[in-house]
């Protein structure tokens, strides 16, 4: 059953029920003030990291879900009826209602007895807040008397500390309240503003108010939940003020609505930061002038208006870089809009916020943040760049990398610390993405620090090569690279052998083995390593460039002698030197990493071995809903495989469809030609193909999941963990650059479609390097692979045939800021 539909035109998704299998959120902010939020209204925001300037509390894994958020609570005065029209937190009987996620902005409507409400909320683009702009409309044709409370309940800043540590927190809530006769009225938060912050919170509105509460008891009554506020039901704000406890905002407005009439008001959610020397403006009176000015600015509906424009502006403009039309309109609306949002916010939160990772836990991954950005790099380039130089600069100078860093103060996580030996390979994965992107070798000589020391910073390129080096410098027996604490699969911890309970698999190496070997690694080294020599041909770098192929050279012979189990690729040695992912092995016998990455390396295409692992992964590992991880399942935990086993069969990284490496597979049958095959995989993950299965699904029909549970498990097809996953990047890496096969090389832009032989044609704009191509595709003859003539401006161009690298054709750059035509025709 379906739950909404897309509208494509508005870039939204609608949703027309609020009982969705689980709650379907959007993200609102696009730089460094962001919220989470639901279909009901539910989440919370924060400023920059999600762990330590939290604005308002969240309760994850609540009874009900999705408890907590921005709240409008609406009472009829006359008849004492009460609800929230979002649904939640009341589950309030609705005459309509609909919630349309859009491009950082949500909008909720509905209506009950007569009166039409509607929200819409988002963060302005250069503003450290989130709007919410609620309209009212009396549909009846008599007068109606309302009430409405507004409701958030602010968090003390450390997300983990407000979870924890109540013996202190109920004593140090501190609140101040502006409720001026006229103007706006504001509630500012500013526990802990006394000693070390400079920051407070503001919930403000636009007009004056005939009562507030900050005090969440007095506000809900100490045995209520949030859906039977006392202050509500009784009609009656309590004009409480908080002193520790649980501080809350809420205005209360009585408004009269004659018949037809509407009456818009813009709520203000906004962080605001003071130099330490104006920090007061009266002994213990905050200074308000960041937070009067921001909620000046927003203080008419037009302005309020005039900053959604602005953003839709900026989406419009940023999704043109990269748009389809193409008669599979879910595959066209997945790539053109969804897939490319939802890169986004991977960029922006890494694995850090989402209805799955508790803001708390996770910073920015070394190994993540580097995929991030190829599915990012397009749309912001400037921000990859700097995001890129932040993610090197917490390298080791051995070129081993922090696994994670934190986002405000951008230094290695030393609770983590390092050792997964994949981690360097990303770097030049990513940097190589950049520079393909925009040609900018410059980036290249930046002074980047090593483990964020200025004394021991080198430029960007010493740090590709410490990464290049660093996985030469790390093999074991076989000539395979060492694995360490895990690669890619964070599960596979063949150094911890663990006994302990709730010790951390990651972190915990109770002895390095210098013997667990990682084929998976030598693949991702066979992947991104001829993009290293190029890097270095074009810099000059003749002798490096030489080095690099024979490393190169080594890597895949020993994936040959040591890599190839018969009729797959092995996946790794574990700590005794046996081999896992084997025919030889009883479970875990094949696995999906090694095959699709070593056949995206080109490994195996000449000999047809690349053919059967394919084939392999397809008979073994293939299910309607995509491609599990490995098979068999583990049945046991294991104790030299580690996480791996730990899951019962069809979850996460033991046989779940880990929907992050499907695309790897997809990449890989493109590489073979085989296009049905390759758009096969790729829609089996694709959210708008399942969006009728959602009771099945469950999570929402615009974004990847994480993870949809394997064909061992009671709960085949059910997905988990949506938003932040790589999954993102690669399948926006899959559709655009090999299935359509729009591709930024170093010389220009490829053009290099494999596609299903149904599918006609297609057209995509691409802007690149300064110019938009234009570039429709003819395939009439029915192909999945090759080109037949190209033109471009009208003018035949040459086609490159054959060669392992690239088929199709070289678009040159123009970087001239005008529109080129491409013709491709398949033959
Ligand atoms: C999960 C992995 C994840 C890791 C992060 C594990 O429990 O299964 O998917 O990468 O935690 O620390
Ligand atoms: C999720 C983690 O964020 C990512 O780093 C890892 O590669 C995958 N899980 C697989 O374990």
């Amino acid at each position: 059953m379906q739950y909404g539909y897309f509208d494509d035109d508005a870039r939204e998704y609608v949703i027309t029920r609020p009982d969705t299998p689980y709650p379907w959120i959007n993200y609102l902010g696009c730089e460094d003030f962001f919220g989470l939020f639901s279909n009901t209204s539910g989440g919370y925001c924060f400023y920059r990291d999600a762990r330590m300037l939290r604005l308002t509390r969240y309760r994850y894994n609540n009874v009900p879900t999705d408890s907590g958020g921005r709240y409008f609570y609406l009472r009829d005065s006359y008849t004492g009826d009460v609800w929230t029209p979002s649904w939640m937190p009341m589950k309030s009987q609705l005459d309509s209602y609909e919630c349309r996620h859009g491009m950082g902005y949500s909008r909720i409507s509905s209506s009950r007895n007569g009166l039409g409400f509607s929200q819409v909320s988002f963060v302005p683009l250069h503003d450290k807040c989130e709007i919410h702009k609620i309209t009212l409309t009396n549909d009846s044709n008599i007068d109606k008397y309302i009430d409405i409370f507004s409701f958030v309940e602010f968090c003390l800043w450390n997300a983990n500390d407000d979870m924890t540590n109540f013996q202190r927190n109920f004593s140090i809530g501190e609140v101040e309240i502006e409720c001026p006769p006229e103007g706006s009225s504001a509630i500012y938060h500013k526990t802990e503003y006394r000693e070390r912050r400079n920051h407070y919170a503001v919930w403000g509105v636009n007009a004056p108010v005939d009562g507030f509460d900050t005090d969440r008891q007095s506000f809900l009554g100490l045995y209520n939940g949030f859906d039977s506020p006392e202050a509500v039901f009784q009609g009656q704000a309590k004009d409480s003020v908080a002193s520790g406890w649980a501080p809350i905002g809420s205005h209360y407005i009585k408004l009269k609505l004659s018949a037809g009439e509407s009456k818009t008001y813009v709520f203000v959610l906004g962080y605001c930061e003071n130099p330490e020397d104006q920090k007061w403006e009266a002994q213990n009176k905050i200074n308000k002038k960041p937070a009067r000015a921001l909620l000046e600015k927003y203080s008419t509906s037009e302005a309020a208006d005039r900053a959604l424009d602005e953003l839709n502006d900026y989406w419009k403009n940023l999704l043109g870089k990269f748009t389809v039309e193409a008669d599979d309109e879910k595959m066209a609306r997945m790539a053109g809009i969804w897939n490319q949002y939802q890169c986004m916010v991977t960029f922006n939160m890494s694995r850090s916020a989402s209805y799955f990772e508790s803001g708390i836990g996770r910073g920015m991954g070394f190994r993540d943040s580097n995929q991030d950005l190829l599915g990012f790099v397009h749309l912001v380039p400037e921000r990859a760049r700097s995001r890129i130089l932040d993610i090197a600069a917490t390298q080791f100078p051995d070129g081993s990398a922090y696994h994670q860093y934190q986002p405000l103060t951008k230094r290695g996580n030393n609770e983590i610390g390092s050792g997964f030996n994949d981690d360097p390979l990303w770097l030049i994965c990513g940097v190589a993405a950049y520079i393909k992107e925009t040609g900018d070798y410059g980036i290249l000589n930046e002074k980047v620090p090593f483990n964020n020391d200025e004394s021991l910073a080198d430029t960007l390129f010493i740090h590709l090569k410490r990464s290049f080096d660093f996985t030469v410098n790390n093999k074991g027996p076989h000539g395979l690279p060492l694995i360490g604490r895990a690669d890619w699969n964070d599960c596979l911890n063949l150094n911890c052998f663990s006994k302990t309970p709730g010790e951390s698999f990651q972190t915990t190496a109770n002895f390095e083995s210098g013997v667990a070997e990682s084929v998976l690694i030598a693949a991702i080294f066979a992947f991104v390593g001829p993009d290293y020599v190029e890097i270095c041909k074009r810099t000059n770098r003749e002798d490096e460039a030489v080095y690099a192929e024979k490393s190169i050279m080594m890597m895949i012979e020993a994936i040959n002698n040591h890599g190839w189990d018969g009729n797959w690729f092995l996946r790794a040695y574990d700590a005794y030197g046996k081999k896992i992912g084997s025919n030889e092995c009883e479970d875990g016998k094949i696995y999906i990493e090694s095959n699709g990455f070593s056949v995206m390396a080109g490994i195996g295409i000449e000999d047809g071995r690349a053919a059967k692992a394919l084939d392999s992964v397809k008979e073994h590992l293939d299910t309607r809903y995509g491609i599990v991880l490995l098979q068999p399942a583990y049945k046991n935990y294991h104790i030299e495989l580690g996480e791996v086993s730990s899951y019962p069969p069809g979850y996460k990284e033991n046989a779940g469809i880990f929907c992050h490496n499907n695309p790897w597979v997809t990449i890989a049958e493109t590489r073979l030609g085989r296009g049905n095959r390759a758009f096969e995989t790729y829609t089996k993950i694709c959210p708008a193909y399942r969006e009728d299965d959602s009771d099945l699904r469950r999570m929402e029909p615009y974004v990847y999941a994480q993870m949809v549970a394997g064909k061992d498990a009671i709960r085949h097809g059910e997905a988990k963990n949506s938003w932040l996953t790589g999954t993102a990047a690669w399948t926006f890496v899959s559709i655009s650059q090999y299935i359509l096969g729009v591709r930024p090389v170093f010389d220009g832009l490829l053009i290099d479609p494999c596609i299903p032989s149904n599918m006609k044609g297609f057209t995509v704009t691409r802007h690149f390097r300064g110019a938009d191509y234009l570039i429709t595709v003819d395939n009439s003859a029915g192909k999945e692979k090759g080109i037949k003539s190209v033109t471009v401006d009208g003018n035949s161009h040459e086609t490159v045939h054959g060669g392992a690298a690239h088929g199709g054709a070289i678009i040159p750059v123009f970087g001239d800021g005008k529109e080129h035509k491409i013709i491709v025709v398949m033959g």
